[in-house]
C-alpha cells in the first residue's frame, strides 16, 4: 500500500515508519511515497529527504481557509497515489470533508492511552493529573478529534519526579514500536474500520 505522511516537526515517528517499511524482514505491507509537512525546515523533512522519499512544504498560513488548506494536501496526496495517510506529529485539525474522503485509510498517533488525556498537552496533563500510567495510541481519524476506534496501544510507566520531557521521550520510545505495527494491521488488510466506526480483526 502507497502511504503520504503528514508532519509538522521533528519527525521521530516519521523515522520509525520510514525503518519499518524499508525492512523487507517486517513484512508491513506499505510504502511511504510522499510526506507533507505544514512547516518548512523541519527535521522531518530531512528524515524523508534522507531516506530517499518524495516531500512537499504545503504551508497552512498560506491559505485563506482550513478546507483550502486540506484541498491542497488531498490533491498532492492522490497525485501521488497514496491509499493510507498516517498523521505522525502533525499538529493541525483537519476538515470534515478531509477526514470523510480518507475515513478508513487515516490514521494518528496520540501520546497518551486514549480516551484518557486528549488534546494537544497530553503529557502535562497526566502529570497534573497523577497518573502513573500513560502511553500511546494509534487510532483512526475521526472528525470528533482523537475519538477513533483504537487499533494499538502500549503503556509506560509515569515514574516520580518525571517532567514533561522524561515522560515524553518514554512515550516516544513506545511510539516509535506501535505506529508501524498499527500500519502494518491497516495495510495488510488484517484490520477494518466498519460502518458504525468500530474495528473489525480479520484474522
Ligand atoms: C508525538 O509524541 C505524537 O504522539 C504527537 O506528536 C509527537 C510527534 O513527535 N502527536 P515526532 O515529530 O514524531 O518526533
Amino acid at each position: 500500500k502507497k502511504v503520504g505522511v503528514l508532519i509538522s516537526g521533528s519527525g521521530t515517528n516519521l523515522q520509525a515508519l520510514i525503518d519499518a517499511t524499508q525492512d523487507p524482514t517486517q513484512h508491513i505491507g506499505a510504502e511511504i511515497v510522499l510526506v507533507i509537512s505544514n512547516k518548512s525546515g523541519v527535521e522531518g523533512l530531512k528524515r524523508a529527504e534522507r531516506a530517499g522519499i518524495a516531500t512537499k512544504v504545503i504551508k497552512h498560513t498560506e491559505f485563506p481557509s482550513r478546507e483550502s488548506f486540506d484541498k491542497e494536501m488531498n490533491k498532492e496526496l492522490i497525485k501521488a497515489g497514496v491509499e493510507i495517510v498516517c498523521l505522525a506529529g502533525f499538529m493541525r485539525i483537519l476538515s470534515a470533508d478531509f477526514v470523510k474522503y480518507w475515513k478508513g485509510a487515516l490514521i494518528n498517533i496520540h501520546p497518551s492511552l486514549l480516551p484518557s488525556f486528549k488534546g494537544a498537552n497530553a503529557h502535562k496533563d497526566v502529570l497534573k493529573f497523577g497518573a502513573r500510567i500513560s502511553g500511546c495510541t494509534v487510532h483512526f481519524v475521526e472528525v470528533d478529534i482523537d475519538s477513533g476506534a483504537i487499533i494499538e496501544q502500549a503503556s509506560v510507566p509515569v515514574l516520580p519526579n518525571d517532567t514533561e520531557e522524561t515522560l515524553q521521550e518514554r512515550v516516544k520510545t513506545a511510539e516509535h514500536k506501535t505506529f508501524p505495527k498499527a500500519l502494518k494491521h491497516l495495510a495488510t488488510e488484517r484490520i477494518q474500520l466498519k460502518a458504525d466506526g468500530t474495528l473489525e480483526w480479520k484474522y
